[in-house]
């Protein structure tokens, strides 16, 4: 299943992402592409807010993993600068086995997603306007859209 949201404002990604939270299960996987700037980390924070996280989500480009401690723990992670570099951070026992973890810049750990994960592409349209597009892989994640207008 695969749904497209319009977000015109940071405000509207977080609410639709903080909406989402409330649907989440231990151990689901979310990956989040778009160039620079599309609104990645921005969704997470939403994510972040619906999980109860007080503590400020900030890009995790330079430390590629940070943990939360919410209703599911976060579990973030940056894969922008780890091309072919993975190998020993131990992500594999990490992904998809506790919390809720989010992966921006996913194309560069194609190995590490597992096979069912709720892929979201984002887009810029304009200075304050986004495209969302929600794919769902497995029946799980199908039943996630479903609570997504
Ligand atoms: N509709 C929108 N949704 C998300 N972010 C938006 C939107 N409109 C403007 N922005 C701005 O775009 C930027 C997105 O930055 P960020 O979330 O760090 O992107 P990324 O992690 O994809 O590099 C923020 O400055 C945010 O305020
Ligand atoms: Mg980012």
């Amino acid at each position: 299943m695969k749904k497209h949201v319009i977000s015109t404002s940071r405000a509207q990604t977080i609410d639709l992402a903080k909406h989402l939270a409330g649907y989440l299960f231990d151990g689901c996987v979310i990956t989040l592409s778009g160039d620079l700037g599309a609104g990645k980390t921005t969704f997470t924070q939403g994510l972040g807010q619906g999980l109860g996280i007080s503590k400020l989500i900030s890009s995790p480009t330079f430390t590629i993993m940070k943990q939360y401690h919410g209703s599911l723990d976060l579990i973030h992670i940056d894969a922008y600068r780890l091309e072919g570099l993975h190998q020993d951070l131990g992500l594999d026992e990490l992904i998809g086995t506790e919390g809720v973890c989010v992966i921006e810049w996913p194309e560069q750990i194609p190995d590490l997603i597992p096979a069912e994960h709720l892929a979201i592409t984002i887009t810029r349209l304009s200075e304050d306007k986004r495209d969302l597009k929600l794919e769902a892989h497995g029946a799980r994640y199908d039943a996630l859209l479903e609570f997504i207008s």
